[in-house]
């Protein structure tokens, strides 16, 4: 299992201890029953991932003497919800929870998200443990301490900065993953290589096959290296104020995507569209080099993610979408664009503003 801190100098929580590879709920089991959080427990996980890793969890902690309880809520995006907050929080009332109470989220990244808000606002903020049990939810949304729900009106417009007291992925529970579960993951990882590991890359280019099978010690490698450089970067820039933007690599396409394909289209495949649209972005504006674009999207091929913008998606509907992006200054589109592979700009103006011909150019839809 490897060990290091996420320290965040200004944070009133400043250390998240990060756990990482197989065995990584035994020392769950064992630093929480040394030190408890607290006095009562509370697993927080969905009815997918409950009876498979939370419920044997449960089940573990209450044979060693801990308080413990479990609140499940349907799985699912649609589900990220205050109403399932609410819900939630009547169950914290039913189990007796108190300001003395921790949660553990056990599962992928809505039950981090959703989990992580519950404990935010509850009593004024309790602690939260994150156990991620999907790839992306590992490499990405477990660590950083943002939480939230989402509204009709869009993704994430509720929520709050919550870190996590401690954060355990266990490779061994992606086991139970579905396959599309892990390319949502993947797609991140790779972008965590663009953005500021070219030996992760490279990496990945030899190896992403041994991802695909599962092999638990590709996947604690892996997961690992992403997780660092997710702490390098949320150490340095906790509220996103400047240099966090980096992670949003490929998002500014992404989230126009989804959003004008009605959500239909999942986060991670949109994200790898993003990326090779915006590589190609990056090409013109960076001097990013071409031949690195080609090295993406042929990652991403294996990965069995797509790389080109759906058949019949508008242009001029996703230009449209991009100017509602949280990026955007006064109206103008912004994109978090590597410089060369692993390197983002330095410094703390990472997002620059882009040409709309140039993008109409990089989405090759015309
Ligand atoms: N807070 C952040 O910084 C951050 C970052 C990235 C993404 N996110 C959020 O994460 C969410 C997406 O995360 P996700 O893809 O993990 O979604 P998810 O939590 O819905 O998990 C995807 C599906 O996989 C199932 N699942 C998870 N682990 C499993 C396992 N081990 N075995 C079997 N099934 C399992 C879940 O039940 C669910 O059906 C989005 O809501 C997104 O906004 C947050």
């Amino acid at each position: 299992v490897q060990r290091f801190d996420l320290v965040i100098p200004r944070s009133a929580r400043r250390v998240c201890r990060v756990r990482v590879g197989r065995g990584a709920l035994d020392r769950f089991v064992e630093e929480t029953i040394a030190d408890p959080p607290g006095r009562l427990l509370v697993l927080v996980s969905d009815d997918t991932v409950a009876p498979l890793h939370a419920e044997p969890l449960r089940r573990r902690l209450v044979e060693r003497g801990l308080a413990v309880e479990l609140l499940t809520f349907p799985a699912g995006e649609p589900r990220k919800t205050r109403e399932t907050k609410s819900a939630l929080e009547d169950g914290l009332v039913r189990v007796g929870a108190g300001r003395d109470s921790a949660i553990v989220a056990v599962g992928g990244g809505v039950t981090g998200d959703l989990a992580g808000f519950v404990a935010a606002t509850w009593h004024r903020g309790i602690p939260v443990v994150q156990l991620p049990t999907s790839l992306l939810a590992m490499v990405d949304a477990a660590l950083g301490g943002k939480t939230a729900v989402n509204l009709r009106q869009g993704k994430n417009l509720v929520g709050a900065f919550h870190q996590p007291l401690a954060l355990y992925a266990d490779v061994e529970t992606l086991e139970t993953l579905p396959d599309e579960e892990l390319g949502e993951g993947l797609a991140e990882l790779v972008k965590a290589a663009v953005i500021a590991d070219a030996g992760l890359f490279r990496w990945l280019e030899t190896d992403v096959e041994t991802l695909l099978a599962r092999r638990t010690d590709a996947l604690e490698h892996a997961v690992g290296r992403a997780l660092r450089i997710k702490q390098r970067v949320v150490s340095r820039d906790e509220r996103e104020s400047g240099r966090r933007a980096v992670l949003n690599f490929g998002h500014t396409v992404a989230h126009a995507l989804e959003s004008v394909a009605d959500y239909q289209l999942r986060h991670g495949r949109a994200v790898a569209v993003g990326m090779c649209v915006e590589a190609r972005l990056a090409v013109r504006v960076t001097g990013f080099p071409r031949r690195n674009v080609e090295r993406i999207e042929r990652l991403l091929g294996r990965c069995g993610l797509a790389t080109e913008v759906p058949a019949g998606i508008s242009v001029e509907a996703l230009l449209g979408a991009t100017a509602r992006d949280k990026k955007a200054r006064s109206g103008r589109v912004r994109y978090a664009l590597p410089r060369a592979m692993g390197r983002m700009p330095v410094g703390d103006e990472v997002t620059v503003e882009v040409p709309e011909e140039a993008v109409r150019d990089a989405l090759g839809l015309d």
